[in-house]
Order: C-alpha cells, then sequence, then structure tokens
C-alpha cells in the first residue's frame, strides 16, 4: 500500500502527543541503498590528511574550527575510539567515521535532491512552519564496535530559533536495534522546556548555556524511555524539546541514518548560534 503523501491527521496528533511520531516503511529499500552508497563514496573519497583536526598542535581550536565551519559545508567526523594510541586508525577509514555534516542537504547532489524531493517536502509542509528551511543535515554511521553514545539532549540546543522551532527528521537506512544503538526517546518529555543552548563565545570557542534548570531525566534502558527499534527505511520525526539518546553499538553491524533539521525562517535565529549556514542555503 503506497502512503499519501506528508503527514496524516492521525499522525500529526500522534506527534503533537508524543513529541516523536515513527513511520515505518516510509523509505523504499532503493532510496535506502542510494542514500548509502553515496555516504559511503563521499567517505571513499575523503582524504583525513587534508583535515587540520590531525594537527598535533592546538588540536582543540583546530578541531573547533573544523567543526564550526561545518554548517556550510561537508565534513568527516571520526568516532572517538577510532584512533590507537599512535594516532594510527584501528580499523579501516569507512569503519571509522562517525557522522558526515552538516550540509549535505545542500552540498550534496544526491543528499540535496532526495532532501529536496516531494516525499519529503510533503512532510515538511505539514509541520505547521510558516516559512520551513532546511538548516541542517547528518549522514550518522554508528559504526560496528565503535560507534559511540550519543548523550541526553534536546534538538533546540542546537539548533535555537526563538520561539523554538526545530524538527528532525530522521531516517534509518539500515534496521535500528536495541543492540546496534537505536534511538530512545521520552513520551511526551516536549512539554518541558529547553535546558541548555549551545552557542559561539568568540573565535573558535563555544559554550553551552542553562537556559532552564529542570533536569533532564535520567537516562536509563527502560521506563519512562521507549527504544526507537525500527527497520530500514522509518522515518522518525522528532519535537525540538524531546528528550532523546542513543546507546553505543558494541554489535557487529552498522546503523547508518541520515537527518534533516528543519527550523521556521519566521523565529529569530540568534546571531550567536554555532551553525552559520551560507548564502546558498538561505535560497532555498
Ligand atoms: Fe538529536
Amino acid at each position: 500500500m503506497t502512503r499519501a503523501p506528508g503527514l496524516s491527521a492521525d499522525d500529526r496528533a500522534t506527534f503533537a502527543r508524543d513529541g516523536y511520531l515513527v513511520v515505518p516503511g516510509f523509505l523504499d529499500a532503493p532510496t535506502c541503498t542510494t542514500l548509502a552508497d553515496r555516504a559511503r563514496a563521499l567517505v571513499d573519497a575523503f582524504d583525513p590528511t587534508t583535515v587540520s583536526i590531525f594537527s598535533t598542535r592546538d588540536q582543540a581550536s583546530t578541531s573547533d574550527a573544523y567543526f564550526l565551519g561545518s554548517g556550510d559545508d561537508v565534513r568527516f567526523f571520526f568516532e572517538e575510539e577510532a584512533f590507537l594510541p599512535g594516532g594510527s586508525l584501528r580499523q579501516e577509514k569507512a569503519l571509522s567515521i562517525n557522522k558526515i555534516g552538516h550540509a549535505l542537504h545542500d552540498r550534496d547532489p544526491v543528499f540535496a535532491a532526495f532532501s529536496r524531493g516531494a516525499v519529503i517536502q510533503a512532510v515538511i509542509a505539514d509541520l505547521g512552519l510558516s516559512r520551513p528551511r532546511q538548516l541542517q543535515s547528518m549522514y550518522i554511521f554508528k559504526n560496528p564496535r565503535i560507534g559511540g553514545d550519543v548523550a541526553c539532549h534536546q534538538d533546540a540546543t542546537f539548533l535555537y530559533t526563538e520561539p523554538m522551532s526545530v524538527t528532525g527528521l530522521w531516517f534509518a537506512l539500515e534496521d535500528a536495534t536495541l543492540d546496534n544503538g537505536c534511538l530512545w526517546a521520552l513520551p511526551g518529555g516536549h512539554t518541558g522546556p529547553l535546558r541548555k543552548r549551545f552557542a559561539r563565545a568568540g573565535g573558535d570557542a563555544t559554550r553551552m548555556i542553562e537556559v532552564d534548570s529542570t533536569p533532564l531525566p535520567a537516562v536509563v534502558p527502560g521506563a519512562p524511555w521507549v527504544p526507537l527499534e525500527v527497520p530500514r527505511g522509518t522515518m522518525v520525526l522528532l519535537h525540538g524539546h524531546l528528550p532523546h539518546w542513543s546507546g553505543a553499538n558494541r554489535s557487529p553491524r552498522s546503523r547508518h541514518a541520515y537527518s534533516i533539521h528543519v527550523i521556521d525562517e519566521a523565529c529569530r535565529y540568534p546571531e550567536d548560534n554555532w551553525l552559520r549556514p551560507g548564502a546558498a542555503s538561505a535560497a532555498e
């Protein structure tokens, strides 16, 4: 059965109630394969020796500059556990990358075609934003055995607007399971306040600003958290205030996913937000 375009009334009601929505079968297998193949090709073509993050001098600063400049580029980030003490890779490059970010939707032709395609636009049009804009995208590998955990967070911490407008569209390009580090969500947790905001602090420095001191719920692999074990092709929508996290991947299977974050351009986007999109993406 073919899904109707966009979000149904039931979809919107579930998303409003829970702060997330799981849509199995949203992408067909060829689309998942096309995106995964493209990500592998990008990693193959990436020469890590050209990247300043390997500088032994002032590594924190150069890493930050590489990260802060990724808002309008296609850049590659390694897993923390990718390197041996001497600095060489523990396993092959393709199995060492944590993610590619943060402008695939804008700078890479394959991801741009997918992100701007009618299927995605129909979902975005149903989010209720007055001037939706794809601001950021990531390809997440969660590679076998070294795929790192992602601490509990709210996406609005990293994609901050006033008022809050960010929504995440997360696509499972491989099965996500408890073993390979699936997402965990807190149903209804989006009704709580934004706790923190990640901002630039001059030069290549960043800082975390407390917005509300209410603690995020403790991370436990069980209630009240819900594991989003989803098959390949599933779309998960995430409200910008929804607390969520994922565990490390110690399994022999990767957990590839692509995500797009959409904001409302009618909202204020502060100057000190870490992500500075380029003029080209403003034309979207
Ligand atoms: Fe997130």
